[in-house]
């Protein structure tokens, strides 16, 4: 297995050992954060939260190749098991280990300068007011970027039946670069800056299928059947402007008023 491969240069210096042993899901991190952030623009010093970052691997990829500070932030994998992984990578000062809720975010508002999601934002992005949440944690000019497995075109009507056996509900989920798009800018907490799919991602989503998960038959199936006519990688950046961005609501003060709760019934 090498995961060498001209389209992503940056990730082919990463050792292929490494990269698989933290792996966290079906797509290879380090190639979809490299073709994230050709459409951002990250400087060194900058504070990015890396939101669902798995086991941590795009941390560790976005300081090495960018000098940025990273808020490496993800619920599901433990943040111990990431903490080492960045101790060991010698970044203890620069990559700092979250556990925490996408949806409950520790962070203070305006705090970052970017926010990178890679293969997670589905899983809480497609709230409707999600995004007038997050951007709270971006100052006015600052950066969000996803990038993840998504459609090549919306699925109008029934799974179409050569990605039935690999279907499931949650898959609903998944969205084409134009949905992102259209979600992003009814939302107006952002300017849509780029909304676009990977080419050949489909290729891409196969080859890290093969290095890294080559029993998982149903899935390679499916995409081999598909050849990228629904299934690709999706990516999309937006801007946070000035406008003012409404306060999360936690609390609605109330005072108990008495009232008889029917018609007829006497005062106590
Ligand atoms: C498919 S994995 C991708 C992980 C990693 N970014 C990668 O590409 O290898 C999806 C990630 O989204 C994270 N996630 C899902 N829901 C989340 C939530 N509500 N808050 C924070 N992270 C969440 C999970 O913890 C998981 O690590």
């Amino acid at each position: 297995m090498t995961l060498a491969s001209e389209r992503f240069p940056r990730s082919s210096r990463y050792d292929p050992d490494w990269i698989v042993a933290g792996a966290s899901g079906g797509a290879n991190p380090l190639w979809l954060t490299e073709w994230l952030t050709e459409a951002m623009a990250l400087r060194a010093g900058m504070r990015v939260l890396d939101l669902g970052c798995g086991r941590g691997l795009s941390s560790i990829f976005l300081h090495e190749e960018f000098g940025v500070q990273v808020w490496s932030t993800d619920l599901w994998f433990s943040v111990d098991e990431r903490a080492r992984r960045i101790h060991d990578a010698g970044l203890d000062d620069a990559v700092f280990p979250i556990h925490a809720d996408a949806r409950a975010l520790p962070f203070a508002a305006g705090f970052f300068d970017a926010i990178v999601s890679i293969d997670s934002f589905v899983y809480y992005g497609t709230d409707d007011l999600y995004l007038g949440y997050l951007a709270r944690f971006l100052r006015p000019g600052g950066q969000l970027g996803i990038a993840g497995a998504g459609l090549v075109r919306e699925i109008d009507g029934p799974v179409p039946d050569h990605l039935a056996a690999w279907w499931e509900p949650s898959m609903s989920c998944l969205h084409s670069a134009a949905w992102w798009r259209r979600h992003w800018e009814r939302s107006g907490a952002v300017e849509v800056e780029s909304a676009d799919t990977m080419t050949d991602g489909w290729r891409r989503w196969l080859d890290w299928q093969h290095a890294a998960s080559p029993d998982n038959g149903v899935e390679i199936e499916a995409l081999t059947a598909d050849q990228g006519r629904y299934l690709g990688y999706v990516r999309a950046v937006a801007r946070r402007d000035d406008r003012a961005l409404d306060e999360p609501i936690v609390s609605v003060p109330v005072s108990y008023a008495e009232r008889p709760v029917f018609r007829d019934q006497p005062p106590s």
